[in-house]
């Protein structure tokens, strides 16, 4: 299976201008948050979500090339999902990510939260400064869900009761959200019809749920390492997955041992290995899959360039995270 910058080779070019043109919009600001900035922007991540941007945008376009705009939201979506990581990192102590430290390991918790912020508040600058209202209705509710999500996902700490629709609805927030409204945003700025646009947006949503469901899993089995963050963290905070929720239906005794929150002794590791050991994982990749191939489903209208093809392709390299 391609790896990420392989599957991305298409908009490789765009995705390089893409992180320069990142480091010249948050130099403008006070020189220790944009160090903050810079410290994650250039330990690299994926740059799956920019990617996703300028791939439909070029696959949309007559001649697949690019306009200042499209290129300009492929920035904001990168802005706003690195500003969401440095929060996200903070709530949940965290001490690396993208395989450095995260921002307030290196620097402080007062400069984590003023990035984060910072982040956000740029993006949504030159979000408002792109003149499209439909665009700006669609990123800014994405930051809402952002938040909304994480304060979902602190309700529902260690409360083995919660209904799996619950997990999904955090999971749109956090992760789906971001993916299905910027692909929809995409759209829009190539004059697209709301046929076109609400199949967008199900591919970035469907996708987004794939992709978090993975993440979730490699959660439980995947290492330090291997993710450039850390694993076996979930439970431990007491957020419950997929594999949790799925091992909760399967061995009861896992209730007792999430609602003392693993207070006592080898509670945690008996904990890991009940969900490891039972059909969470498999049911969780299943689930998964159902999530990519309905996203796969979502874009076969577009029309066949290298650029569809790589968008296609997504999904599974998503899924084959997990092998
Ligand atoms: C991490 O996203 C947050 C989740 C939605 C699980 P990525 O795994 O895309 O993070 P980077 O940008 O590649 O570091
Ligand atoms: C997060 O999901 C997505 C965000 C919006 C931060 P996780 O909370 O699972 O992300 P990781 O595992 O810390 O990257
Ligand atoms: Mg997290
Ligand atoms: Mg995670």
């Amino acid at each position: 299976m391609a790896t990420v910058t392989e599957l991305l080779q298409p908009v490789e070019l765009d995705l390089e201008i893409l992180l320069a043109d990142l480091r010249s919009l948050i130099g403008a600001g006070h020189p220790i948050l944009q160090a903050a900035a810079e410290h994650l922007f250039s330990a690299g991540g994926k740059r799956l979500r920019p990617g996703i941007v300028l791939l439909i945008s070029r696959a949309l376009s007559v001649n697949c090339d690019l306009s200042a705009k499209h290129r300009r939201l492929a920035e904001i979506t990168e802005m706003i999902h690195t500003a969401s990581l440095v929060h996200d990192d903070v709530v949940d102590e965290a001490k690396t990510r993208r395989g450095v430290e995260t921002v307030h390991s290196r620097f402080t918790h007062r400069v984590a939260v003023l990035a984060g912020d910072f982040l956000f508040a740029q993006a949504s600058w030159h979000l408002a400064n792109l003149d499209n209202l439909e665009v700006v209705k669609l990123l800014s509710r994405v930051i809402m869900d952002l938040a909304d999500g994480e304060i979902k996902q602190g309700l529902f700490r260690y409360d083995a009761g919660q209904s799996f629709e619950t997990y999904l609805e955090k999971s749109y927030c956090k992760t789906a959200s971001l993916i299905a409204n910027s692909a929809k945003a995409a759209g829009v700025l190539s004059g697209q019809n709301d046929d076109q646009l609400g199949k967008l947006y199900h591919f970035g949503r469907q996708l987004g749920l794939a992709f978090q469901v993975v993440d979730d899993i490699l959660d439980f089995t995947g290492n330090e390492k291997q993710l450039g963050k850390p694993a076996a963290n979930d439970l431990a905070s007491g957020y419950l997955t997929a594999p949790a929720l799925y091992a909760l239906e399967e061995t009861p005794a896992l209730e007792g041992l999430i609602e003392r929150e693993f207070t006592n002794e080898g509670d945690l590791e008996q904990a890991l290995e009940i969900v490891r050991n039972s059909q969470a994982i498999n049911r969780s990749s299943e689930l998964a899959e159902n999530f990519a191939n309905e996203s796969i489903r979502a874009i076969q209208w577009l029309p066949e360039s290298p650029y569809k093809r790589a968008l296609i392709e997504l999904p599974e390299f998503v899924l084959s995270r997990l092998y």
